[in-house]
């Protein structure tokens, strides 16, 4: 009897639970807290992703075979550790290696030290010398607040005003808590989303995705967890994966493994192809959201397996359907700002996609709107032309009276 628990409640989240559900050697898929569309492939415990012990307790109690973490917060607050020091197996990194992702200065730090190609930066906690480091400085200029602010603490100041009054706010007045501000050159280009399982040393790909962080179209408006995501990337060749396979990510596993945190899980690599090569904007710890929702929709093999014989130190037997594949994110009207929940959903089944559930829950017998990131429609083509417009097909056929979506996912590249 194999059981799997799988920690979170978005996109991502319901990704993994199909796929580990698919698995003919898992009976059982446990999701904590999940939502109402997990609750098609897992049952639905609600302990929430920050608390550590009930999961723990609940892991044991339940003799859980593998436990998989979807988001950042569980890892920072050292999940894996814990888990770990119990003797439950579970796949994600340890508080240690999450740094990579939880501390900005850390992640840039490791990059310069092992020669891993990114923006030129500096860190600081004194606003005068910021503002002194920026005064010859090119507009735009990047400006990241050091810690875990959930997609929000990345300003592109476009004017000197705009970086002061920012800085001011990061340092000054301390909006975000502890200050410190790595301050960076701005990267011009196409940017991807590079996800590699990693045990150690070994580092395995995944496709590469393209996502959609800002809310309007043309990439206008404020910065979101991701509105949009597609596979298959038109700009990228064989030999700039190979170059973001070698000297990016296999340079940051080893790189980890020489600072005595070993990383076991998903590193994510937030890359950019700029005229001067292929750069880091950011590693995440994690499964990337939306990405997930289209990448783990292209694997066609046993994503169960491919864990265990990735953490057995085997190398996993990844097969991948390379078709483009694009999604759509719907949101509650209002976000990423204030908007409300509980807004009831009509969503027909599909044959030639699926709706992955963000942020939904079951009420009565309703299914209802739970988050600024609602559901995240997938559909793949021979094209990416024929993705995108299976994937506004069943947009279309959804009631969206309610609900808020880019029209222009995956277009630019047609
Ligand atoms: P991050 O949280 O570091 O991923 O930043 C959020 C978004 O800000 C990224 O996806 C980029 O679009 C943008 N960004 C961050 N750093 C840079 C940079 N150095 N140059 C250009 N854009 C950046
Ligand atoms: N889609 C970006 C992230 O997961 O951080």
């Amino acid at each position: 009897m194999v059981k799997v628990l799988v920690i979170g409640s978005g996109g991502r989240c319901d990704a993994i639970c199909r796929k580990i559900k698919e698995s003919e050697l898992v009976d059982f898929v446990f999701c904590a807290p999940g939502n109402a569309g997990i609750a098609r492939h897992a049952v639905n415990i609600p302990i929430g992703v920050e608390e550590i012990d009930k999961l723990a307790e609940f892991a044991l109690k339940e003799k859980i075979d593998l436990t998989i973490v979807g988001p950042e917060a569980s890892l920072s607050l050292g999940i894996v550790d814990k888990f770990t020091s119990l003797g439950l197996k579970i796949f994600g990194p340890t508080k240690a290696a999450t740094m990579i992702e939880s501390s900005k200065s850390y992640a840039k730090e490791l990059m310069k030290k092992y020669h891993i190609p990114t923006a030129n930066y500096e860190v600081f906690t004194d606003y005068e010398a910021a503002l002194a480091y920026i005064k010859d400085k090119k507009l735009p200029i990047v400006l990241k607040y050091d810690g875990l602010a959930a997609g929000k603490g990345v300003i592109i100041a476009k004017t000197m005003e705009e970086a002061k009054t920012n800085l001011y706010e990061m340092l000054v007045d301390k909006e975000f808590g502890e200050a410190k501000v790595v301050i960076e050159d701005f990267l011009e280009g196409e940017e991807f989303s590079y996800m590699c399982f990693v045990n150690g040393t070994n580092v395995y790909k995944m496709i590469p995705a393209r996502d959609y962080k800002r809310v309007y179209d043309n990439d206008l408006g404020p910065n979101t967890g991701g509105m949009g995501a597609f596979t298959a990337l038109p700009f990228l060749t064989e030999s700039d994966c190979e170059y973001a396979y070698q000297e990016i990510m296999v340079k940051a596993a080893k790189a980890l493994v020489a600072e005595g945190r070993p990383f076991m899980g998903i590193l994510y690599g937030g890359l950019i192809k700029t005229a001067d090569g292929i750069k880091v904007i950011e590693f995440n710890a994690r499964f990337g959201d939306p990405e997930t929702e289209v990448v783990l929709s292209c694997l066609d093999s046993d994503l169960y397996q491919n864990i265990c014989d990735i953490m057995a130190g085997t190398t996993p037997k990844l097969m991948w359907d390379t078709r483009p594949t694009l999604g759509v994110v719907l949101t509650s009207i209002g976000y990423p700002g204030p908007y409300k929940k509980g807004v009831k959903l009509f969503i027909p089944g599909f044959d030639e996609g699926y709706v992955y559930h963000m942020g939904t829950k079951i009420s009565g017998e309703d299914i209802v709107t739970n988050g600024g990131r609602v559901l995240m429609v997938v559909a793949s083509g021979y094209t990416l032309e024929e993705a995108r417009i299976n994937a506004y097909n069943m947009v279309s056929q959804i009631d969206t009276k309610e609900l808020y979506y880019r029209k222009d996912i995956g277009l630019k590249f047609i």
